[in-house]
């Protein structure tokens, strides 16, 4: 914070506090002469409503001093005044820090244990499911859902379809270095929308067998195959799906599908290794590992 708000805000505090301290001595004040005021400023209404000027009762002027007193002493002891720290030392980056390496010192060895114990073994050991189900609430569930069974864009992670792989070793890899699925956009090749309605009608069919008399047949041979394969049933290494079983990512409607070819799509799934740890990345492993399995 610059020097000048620093200042602004600490005059300002404490202006505001002198004249809070001032507002209730000032009312106090009146008290001796009390009796005046209640009479001088009582309305009368319908002969027997009476609008007193009584003054505070004591017990609520000292709690108007309190929280004064309160105040000052919290704006001493703690930052608040612009730039002054507080002369207790408290901030909120180190009560993080303390409270981080706090659970460090708790966690950490058992984290370690866990982080070099394979993913196949880890499945059985309660503790360890038991924190890769927190830790997957707390990062992954904002995207594959709480129950891991995922949404539209969004893989489920809970059934034996895999996009890259259902390894512990390909989980691994795409929960520590994250994953880009490349569906290039495809409208410009096909030269007409019948072409592309063709074709939308071919990938609707495929789960029921290639249909090699279609014209869509030579292009998807042409223009598909390298990447979801030449029976369709898609390559893990570039995270193609399958297109011959019931499993959509983006949806099997041909509006859905239609947009898939014209526009392309670019699933992400984010890279967490620096974020979490390798540890961490290990039990999640073991966790979605454990989903289908
Ligand atoms: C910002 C959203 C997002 C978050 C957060 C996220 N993911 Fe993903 N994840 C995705 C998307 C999107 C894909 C699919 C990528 C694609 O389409 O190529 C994916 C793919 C995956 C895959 C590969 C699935 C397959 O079929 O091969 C795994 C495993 C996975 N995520 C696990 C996790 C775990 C574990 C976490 C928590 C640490 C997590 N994800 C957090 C969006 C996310
Ligand atoms: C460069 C590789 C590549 C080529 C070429 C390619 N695709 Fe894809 N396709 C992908 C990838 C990767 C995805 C998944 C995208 C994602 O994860 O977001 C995908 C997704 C799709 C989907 C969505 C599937 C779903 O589950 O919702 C359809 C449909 C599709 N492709 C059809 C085609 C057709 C038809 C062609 C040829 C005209 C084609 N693709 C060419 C890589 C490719």
């Amino acid at each position: 914070m610059s020097n000048v708000f620093s200042w602004f805000i600490i005059i300002g505090t404490v202006v505001s506090l002198i004249a809070c301290f001032w507002l209730v001595a000032y009312a106090n004040k009146q008290r001796a002469s009390d009796k005046e005021i209640q009479e001088s400023e009582s309305h009368v209404w319908d002969e027997n409503i009476r609008e007193l000027n009584n003054p505070l009762p004591m017990w609520w002027l000292w709690l108007f001093v309190g929280t004064i007193i309160w105040s000052a002493g919290y704006l001493i002891w703690f930052p608040g005044l612009g730039n002054f720290d507080g002369v207790g030392g408290w901030s909120q980056e180190k009560q993080y820090a303390d409270e981080v390496s706090a659970a460090e010192a708790q966690y950490g060895p058992m984290f370690a244990e866990f982080g070099s114990t394979a993913a196949e073994t880890l499945v059985n050991n309660e503790d360890a499911m038991g924190i890769g189900f927190s830790l997957y609430q707390n990062y992954c569930s904002q995207c594959h859902g709480s129950t891991a069974q995922g949404a539209r864009g969004f893989p489920n992670l809970t059934d034996d379809v895999w996009l890259y792989g259902g390894t512990p070793a390909q989980i691994e890899q795409s929960i520590v270095a994250g994953r880009t699925g490349v569906m290039p956009p495809l409208a410009a090749v096909f030269g007409s929308d019948e072409a592309i309605d063709e074709m939308v009608s071919y990938v609707q069919s495929m789960p029921d067998g290639l249909d090699t008399s279609s014209p869509a047949h030579t292009k998807y041979m042409q223009l598909c195959v390298a990447c979801h394969g030449p029976d369709g049933s898609g390559m893990q290494a570039l995270g193609a799906p399958s297109l011959i079983d019931d499993n959509w990512l983006y949806g099997s409607s041909p509006t859905e599908i239609r947009k898939s070819i014209v526009e392309g799509r670019n699933g992400v799934m984010p890279a967490h290794g620096d974020l979490i740890g390798a540890d961490r990345a290990r039990i999640l492993t073991a966790y979605v590992y454990s989903l289908s399995n």
